[in-house]
């Protein structure tokens, strides 16, 4: 053992032996309540003391395993993440866990580590320390943004990047060409199934109507649902979405919050956003990032009335 982990271990020795008024209760039956007969011998039974470390093994042990079956079940699971640029920490032992399936909103002031968190997530940040798995054994940190990205995380930046001079429909079969050539794919004969995929997307992103609309002249709304259709294209298990009702007229807020609504039925979702009515009518679980943390949690009501997080917010 080096000296480091020896005195570690010498700590934790003391720390269990010093008499705590919070100190955990002993294995086995409490001293007070016991008889100790002659030489620690409980009712005539031998007195057998725990060695104190054996005690932080075992319950380190048991951490763990509980731990790892927890980070198993997960879809993204953060522990103790931090991200400094040039000694600000933008992310700050920051802990977070998506279940499978789940759809996450994520609120928080300006400067909180919303984006920064994303990036982390898709590889295009590398954090300080901390651990960040994917559908429970993916190591992120040891992927980047492209294998990422195959792995079935899909983002969606702030500001909406489609191929403003090609139609709706070809944005989306773009999408799902894949590795395919820009040529390739304009030209590749449609077959049924892609023929399908790109009805369904159409329809569940509102352009149905719009399809042979050239991007350019859509809607700032429509061009956001838009990325997320060619999100769709690639049929990622997690949909990370940065802020995307920015910008978007009250009905295009209230149509978009349907359509991520529809989508998490069948993808795990990260939304970020600042505007509550949009996150109220998502209706899920809300996460408030401040400072790089997690401030509070829960539902929309819980966060929104945790005194913490007015403070967070009237401060401003
Ligand atoms: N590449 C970078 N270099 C230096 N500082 C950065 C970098 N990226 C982010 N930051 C800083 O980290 C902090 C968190 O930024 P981030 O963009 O993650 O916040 P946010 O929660 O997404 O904010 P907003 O709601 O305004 O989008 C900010 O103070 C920002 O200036
Ligand atoms: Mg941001």
């Amino acid at each position: 053992m080096s000296d480091s982990i020896i005195q570690k271990v010498a700590d934790e020795f003391r720390a269990l032996s010093e008499p705590q008024g919070n100190a955990r209760p002993p294995a086995g039956p409490a001293p007070a309540a016991a008889e100790p007969v002659g030489n620690g011998a409980v009712h005539g039974e031998p007195f057998v003391s725990p060695h104190p470390y054996a005690t932080v093994l075992h319950d380190r042990r048991l951490a763990a395993e509980a731990q790892g079956l927890a980070r198993r079940d997960t879809l993204l699971y953060l522990n103790g993440v931090t991200k400094s640029f040039d000694g600000f920490k933008a992310i700050n032992n920051l802990s977070l866990v998506i279940q499978k399936g789940e759809m996450r909103a994520i609120i928080g002031p300006n400067g909180a580590g919303k984006t920064t968190m994303m990036d982390i997530i898709t590889g295009k940040t590398r954090p300080d320390k901390g651990e960040v798995f994917f559908a429970g054994d993916v190591d992120l940190t040891h992927h980047d943004e492209a294998a990422i990205a195959s792995m079935g995380i899909g983002r969606k930046f702030q500001k909406p990047t489609v191929f403003e001079s090609h139609t709706v429909e070809d944005n989306i079969r773009l999408s799902l060409a894949g590795p395919r050539s820009v040529l390739g794919a304009l030209v590749h004969r449609k077959d049924r199934a892609e023929r399908d995929r790109i009805e369904t997307i159409l329809e569940t992103t509102r352009l149905t109507a719009r399809r042979k609309t050239y991007a350019a002249n859509l809607s700032h709304g429509q061009k956001q649902w838009l990325e997320i259709g060619m999100l769709l294209a690639q049929d990622p298990e997690l949909l990370l979405v940065d802020e995307p009702v920015a910008g978007m007229t009250d009905a295009e807020t209230e149509e978009t919050a349907r359509l991520l609504r529809e989508i998490a039925q069948h993808h795990s979702v990260v939304v970020v956003e600042h505007d509550m009515h949009f996150v109220r009518a998502l209706g899920v679980k809300v996460t408030c990032l401040h400072e790089g943390s997690v401030l509070s949690e829960g539902t929309l009501d819980k966060v929104s009335n945790d005194p913490k997080v007015i403070e967070v917010y009237l401060g401003r």
